[in-house]
């Protein structure tokens, strides 16, 4: 077992990625990008638990969860990101490292996607690169976390 534990948390309709606008969210599904993390994270020899949930409390419980027990957060909240201070206040609450990831880029969408209520309480922020995006969060955090 790794030193460093990280909480990687999907928020709402990411369950559905593969067949949720593909278009835009792209045709892997939510169950091969936890593997490919999983992948990843042994490779940088860290531990990950995945999780997802469609509920806001939920996701705070898991966020508060992990305080003590997890090394930092990679989370990307879907369409909490732009509508919960609840889950900005847990983040902030906890005080734990945390990366926000997108697959979309959130800045080239409707214009109520472009306001996050996470990004002031994370150390950074990537979107737009699709799955990628949490592959290389995930590297990201590590190196923060390391550092
Ligand atoms: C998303 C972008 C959000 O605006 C949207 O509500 C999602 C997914 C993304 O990964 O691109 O559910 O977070």
């Amino acid at each position: 077992m790794s030193e460093i534990g990280i909480l990687v948390l999907h928020g709402p309709n990411l369950n559905l990625l593969g067949m949720r606008e593909p278009g835009i969210y792209g045709s892997t599904t939510l169950a091969q990008i936890d593997d490919s993390l999983k992948l990843q994270a042994g490779k940088l020899q860290v531990d990950i638990e995945c999780k997802q949930s469609n509920h806001e409390g939920t996701l705070v419980d898991a966020i508060h969860n992990a305080r003590g027990v997890r090394s930092g957060i990679l989370i990307n909240a879907g369409a909490y990101t732009h509508t919960s201070v609840a889950i900005r206040d847990a983040l902030s609450g906890v005080q734990m490292p945390t990366v926000e990831v997108h697959l979309s880029n959130i800045y080239t969408r409707e214009e109520f996607r472009h306001h996050s209520y996470i990004a002031p309480v994370a150390i950074g922020q990537i979107s737009g690169f699709g799955a990628d995006s949490y592959y290389l969060g995930l590297q990201a955090l590590v190196n923060y976390l390391r550092k």
